[in-house]
């Protein structure tokens, strides 16, 4: 049977690349992937230090296993214009960063040490998507997924696309096309024996097949008891396929669901129902890493997204992600919007011959998720160009005929060659531009940006971003205003039927190019920081999740006097999905204040606005008065089910620091993520609390970036990876005025 193994460990790295010593060992640094050739400071930093080649070598000795089978390594993916040699030999190339690619050893590999040399090349070489314009955001360069040692049957199971024809029919069928590897190209004639099962559960039905060439159908009809694939109960399948040819055996185990998903005039449907999609945008970057991390820090960003956020999709802009990322969206329901690699640019004959790859590589490595229910494939924000995006949709269609098309453009007027009109429409924030007349407008007309008067399928692909920029820890009144923004725009796309739905820009802040930012190279779009700490803008999106999921209620103040120009805390929006919030502003008798339906009556959790329609401003005190404790609580259900307290003097009490899991597993970088806060004697954040913390780590691990951290609006977070071996993890953290907190990890 075929032998899928980690080939991650034991890499020899070196920064440059000499083709005459690609044959022998050349010394080096050991490390592990997924691995980032360079890693960068957290901000201020040159961009141009990753951007040159790197070589990566490692020793495969023969082993038995290795008799008469398919030898080779499988990369998820590597940062960029990949080639890899065997034992002095080039035996393959691949440009594009972001897509799979396997290195195929068998016919170059001796029977004693052979040497692997990866040659990666972190220049933005302009014959390579995204790459020959700017961009705003990092390709780090690396090996920064996972390679696998895969050892299989000469002839083997190369990829199989499942569909589900009838899915919403009560007796459903699957079928699969089969595609075998056939590398020395043999004679194929066989059986395939295909098992569907629940994912990890019991056999639902089983059959065999035969098969003769390098390609096979089957199928399965009259499957009763199925639960359709859908955003609350994401129910995953298995189909088990087990080759046996003359070769010898080979079996794969794919995972799939049964759903259905359209974009129509009139919005969404997930299996035939109607659904407002509600999302953001993701970079698949971290602080140092860059890209590499591997699948815990990429699970924790779908369920941030999920969970934190209620959202229901996010676009994996501007690039296809990382597998554990798109598998975890299967898992947890989150509906994904994946596109080719590209922003703006769009390069010449060879680039694009390139780029129409990328729209094979990026459909056939993921066809089978049912958390992607469209395919991207122009472009990011590029111009028209016919007969470039006829062949890119041309080819999905070919590819995928299950899934419509989509291509995302800024301009208004665009030909349509997709199946979606996907817009970013940056029109709000557009009132501060000098001549603009039109006042303030939070989302253009369907048919003003298209030009197309036909009913289309239509989604909003990002807003705000570049538009308003926030950080963290800027002054509550901007941070007021970036909240309206997204709830604004929340709300038009909810009242508007025929939007299906929006992705909004974006998740987290992320490092970008000299030419992006704030100058410090960092975008600060997010409604998260880069540590994936929330802004008050998360809460414009986890507010509008069920309170039967999760009940959220963050009142978008410090709570100060003199926080905000002229004074006071009014109007302040408070981000809640509760019924209602009785806030109490020191002995004052409470006022109980209902969720702002009259500005914002499509969103399906309002936010509540305490403002002069309910309040004096005598009730709230004025400049040169006694600032008072605030207190809120919300109601579901006539319940109080959240109280928060917010000090009238805020004191530094609390060293906060939360590990997201302490189970880490050895032998594969796993990395967890640590967030450090500081907070008052009600247990909330101090937002302009800045003193350093320092941190030490001992047992077999390590603390990704520096140990030396300056609080940034009372907070910061790092990300912990354990090493090889087993054993405990004990973190400390310290501050000049607060007791040091520890916390334990298990490396198992
Ligand atoms: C868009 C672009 C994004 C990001 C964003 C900032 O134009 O697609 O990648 O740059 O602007 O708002």
């Amino acid at each position: 049977m075929r032998i899928t193994e980690s080939f991650n460990g034991n890499w020899l790295f070196r920064h440059g690349f000499q083709a005459d010593q690609v044959s022998t060992l050349q010394d080096g640094e050991t490390v592990t992937l997924p691995h980032s050739a360079v890693e960068l400071p957290y901000n201020y930093f040159d961009e141009t230090d990753y951007q040159k080649p790197f070589t990566y070598q490692k020793v495969l000795d023969w082993r038995a296993d290795f008799e008469g089978r398919e030898v080779s390594i499988v990369f998820d993916a590597a940062m960029a214009d990949s080639v890899v040699y065997l034992n002095g030999q080039e035996i393959i190339a691949h440009k594009d960063g972001y897509t799979p690619f396997e290195a195929r050893l068998t016919p170059h590999l001796v029977k004693g040490r052979n040497v692997i040399t990866v040659k990666i090349d972190g220049s933005e070489n302009p014959e390579i998507p995204p790459f020959g314009g700017q961009i705003d955001y990092l390709c780090y360069a690396g090996i920064y997924r996972d390679v696998w040692l895969k050892v299989a049957s000469p002839v083997a199971i190369a990829n199989v696309k499942i569909e589900t024809p009838d899915a919403l029919a009560e007796k459903k069928s699957v079928t699969a096309r089969v595609f075998l590897a056939n590398p020395q190209s043999l004679a194929v004639s066989g059986t395939i024996e295909a098992k569907i099962s629940r994912k990890g559960g019991a056999e639902i039905a089983a059959a065999s097949f035969s098969v003769s060439g390098n390609e096979a159908s089957l199928g399965f009809s009259d499957l009763a008891g199925i639960e359709l694939w859908d955003i609350s109960n994401p129910a995953l399948y298995e189909m088990t396929l087990t080759l046996k040819t003359a070769a010898g055996e080979d079996a794969v185990t794919q995972r799939f669901g049964f759903r259905t998903a359209q974009f129509t005039p009139d919005g969404f449907l997930l299996n035939g129902k109607p659904l407002k999609l509600r999302g953001l945008n993701r970079h698949q970057a971290w602080p140092h890493t860059g890209y590499a991390m591997g699948r815990r820090a990429q699970e924790k960003d779908a369920d941030i997204l999920k969970y934190d956020l209620a959202c229901n999709i996010v676009r994996t802009s501007h690039y296809p992600q990382s597998k554990w990322f798109l598998d975890r969206c299967d898992e947890i329901g989150l509906l994904c919007f994946e596109e080719i690699p590209g922003w703006q640019h769009i390069g010449g004959e060879s680039w694009q011959q390139e780029s129409i790859a990328n729209v094979r590589r990026m459909i056939e490595r993921d066809w089978n998720h049912p958390s992607i229910i469209i395919w991207g494939v122009r472009i990011n924000e590029s111009q028209d160009n016919h007969a470039f995006y006829a062949e890119t949709n041309r080819l999905a269609r070919e590819l995928d005929s299950t899934r419509q098309t989509g291509g995302v453009r800024f301009i208004t007027n665009s030909e349509l060659l997709e199946d979606v009109y996907t817009m970013n429409d940056f029109i709000l924030g557009q009132e501060e531009m000098p001549g603009n007349n039109r006042g303030r407008v939070v989302l253009r007309d369907r048919v003003e940006t298209t030009g197309i008067t036909k009913p289309i399928p239509y989604m909003i692909t990002e807003y705000n971003g570049h538009m308003y920029p926030t950080k963290r820890f800027d002054q509550e009144q901007r941070q007021a205003e970036h909240v309206t923004r997204h709830l604004l725009i929340l709300n038009a796309v909810a009242g508007n039927s025929d939007i299906s739905g929006s992705t909004g820009w974006c998740m987290f802040d992320y490092n970008t190019h000299k030419d992006f930012g704030s100058g410090d190279r960092v975008c600060y779009h997010g409604v998260l920081d880069m540590y994936r700490i929330p802004k008050f803008a998360a809460y414009a999106y986890a507010s509008q999740g069920d309170p039967a999921d999760k009940v959220v209620m963050q009142p978008v103040t410090f709570w100060a006097r003199g926080e905000r120009n002229i004074g006071g805390v009014l109007p302040l929006i408070i981000l809640t999905n509760c019924d209602y919030v009785e806030v109490k502003f020191g002995e004052w008798a409470p006022k109980r204040v209902y969720p702002d339906r009259e500005n914002y009556p499509h969103l399906p959790h309002p936010p509540v606005v305490l403002d002069l329609r309910s309040v004096t401003p005598e009730e709230f005190g004025t400049w040169g008065r006694v600032w008072r404790e605030g207190t809120f609580t919300g109601y579901v259900d006539g319940k109080p089910v959240t109280t928060m307290v917010l000090p009238a003097d805020p004191v530094p009490t609390t060293l906060e620091v939360v590990a997201d899991d302490t189970a880490l597993r050895a032998g594969e970088k796993d990395a967890v993520r640590v967030v450090v806060r500081v907070l008052d004697q009600c247990g909330n954040l101090l937002p302009y609390f800045e003193e350093p913390v320092s941190l030490a780590l001992s047992g077999p691990g390590r603390i990704i970036g520096p140990v030396d951290h300056t609080l940034k609006g009372g907070a910061t977070g790092f990300w912990i990876e354990a090493g090889d071996e087993l054993g405990k993890l004990e973190l400390t953290a310290s501050t000049r005025r607060l007791p040091p907190q520890s916390v334990t990890l298990t490396v198992s």
